[in-house]
């Protein structure tokens, strides 16, 4: 590749001047068009009024759901913009009217807070939670979740592609197919994996996804979307607390869901990174998705080669297929001690700790590790510096 577009990436972000950001899995830097589509309608609610504001971009917003739509391989009327994909896995799990005794299939390594979630309904409404088997090499095995799936009481398999503490791809095709053929409705966590994964619906056979704007897609913070499927929509699914937005209250003891996926939908949206959110779909998808995937897996690549040659390292992540989070423990040393250090010296990466993929990190014995995680826009220099720094850290910290 040339160094033209990764130049005028650069900047077009101005975060890219100041920082080595190596943290695109937590937030990453917003270009220009997003940063400008937030203020410009902050300003406007400030000028007009939120509600007049609302009212004037009508037109923009609607735009905002056709974006999404050609993101994701779905028609706008399947999209709902919610508060975060936390928010949307809450409303696509409550629309199942889970009972004790009922199954939820999921992976080693889905994301920290789902599982405690798992774990919350196991607890408080009697529903079991089976976390199938990982493939020697990593990775969820499609086949364990066939098993664990085809359980009678199973009500819904739930994968997060990429996991929040590990480079794993998991096999979300695989799965999905498994879950068409047995029948059993299947939720995709796309949080980690939109932006440098191409993201086909249809191909993953699911019937819910649920992303965040501001990880790799380099939205705002504060705002998410979910698909919701036709299977879905039909089935009549809902979720539990819907909003009036998402539903009309038609009688004394009647209320009318949404015909399309606004029924997953708050009333109260915070418009300005509605917009901002739309800025960063169509910028992801004029650099082209999976263009900057290809290029933050090699930077990813390069890190991990590096990172293998510092003593006492341990590079974690496994599975056939790896992306651009790159995650490696040292020894004893805390990695939140070199996160601090790397962050005194301008270099953003984050710490992920051993709770946070409680049984992936406790089956590799792992207390803390660090996640650096690139982008298109990121360079190899970049890479190199944060990979040298970490290596003389490694070499003068102190075990702790
Ligand atoms: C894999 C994965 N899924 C879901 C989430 C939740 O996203 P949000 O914080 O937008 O709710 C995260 C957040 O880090 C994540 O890494």
């Amino acid at each position: 590749m040339t160094q033209e577009p990764i130049e005028r990436w650069r900047s077009e972000t101005p975060g890219c001047a100041r920082r080595v950001h190596l943290n695109n899995a937590g937030a990453a830097l917003m270009p220009d068009p997003v940063l400008s589509a937030c203020t410009e309608h902050l300003e406007l609610e400030a000028d007009i009024g939120g509600y007049e504001a609302a009212a004037a971009r009508v037109t923009e917003i609607a735009a905002v759901y056709d974006d999404l739509a050609r993101l994701i391989g779905s028609r706008a009327t399947n999209v709902a913009v919610v508060a975060n994909a936390t928010a949307g896995f809450i409303q696509a799990i409550t629309s199942f009217d889970l009972s004790p005794g009922d199954v939820i299939v999921t992976t080693r390594a889905d994301y920290t807070s789902y599982q405690i979630q798992f774990l919350s309904l196991a607890q408080r409404r009697g529903v079991v939670v089976k976390h199938a088997a990982d493939l020697p090499e990593g990775g969820v095995d499609p086949e364990s979740i066939r098993e664990l799936a085809r359980d009678p009481r199973c009500r819904l398999v739930h994968v997060s592609w990429v996991p929040t503490h590990s480079g794993v791809i998991q096999d979300a095709e695989g799965v999905g197919r498994v879950c068409e053929e047995l029948g059993v409705p299947y939720l995709v966590d796309a949080c980690q994996a939109v932006g440098q994964l191409p993201i086909d619906v249809a191909r993953l056979r699911c019937d819910y996804l649920t992303a965040t704007a501001r990880k790799f897609l380099r939205g705002p913070r504060g705002v998410g979307f979910m698909y919701a499927s036709d299977r879905a929509l039909a089935r009549g699914d809902h979720p539990l607390y819907v909003d009036m937005r998402g539903a009309r209250w038609v009688d004394a003891d009647q209320y009318e869901i949404a015909p399309t996926a606004m029924r997953y939908e708050d009333w109260e949206f915070p418009y300005a990174l509605v917009l901002g959110l739309g800025a960063a779909v169509r910028y992801a998808l004029a650099v082209g998705v999976e263009l900057a995937g290809n290029r933050a897996f090699a930077l990813a690549r390069r890190a991990r080669a590096s990172l293998a040659g510092i003593p006492d390292t341990r590079v974690l992540d496994g599975g056939r297929e790896q992306c651009a989070i790159v995650t490696a423990s040292f020894g004893q040393h805390d990695a939140r001690e070199i996160v601090k250090e790397l962050s005194r010296q301008n270099i953003n990466t984050t710490a992920s700790l051993r709770w946070y993929g409680l049984l992936d990190f406790t089956e590799k014995q792992v207390q803390s590790a660090i996640r650096i995680s690139p982008h298109y826009y990121n360079t190899e220099q970049e890479v190199d510096e944060a990979i040298a720094a970490i290596g003389r850290l490694v070499d003068s910290a102190p075990c702790s």
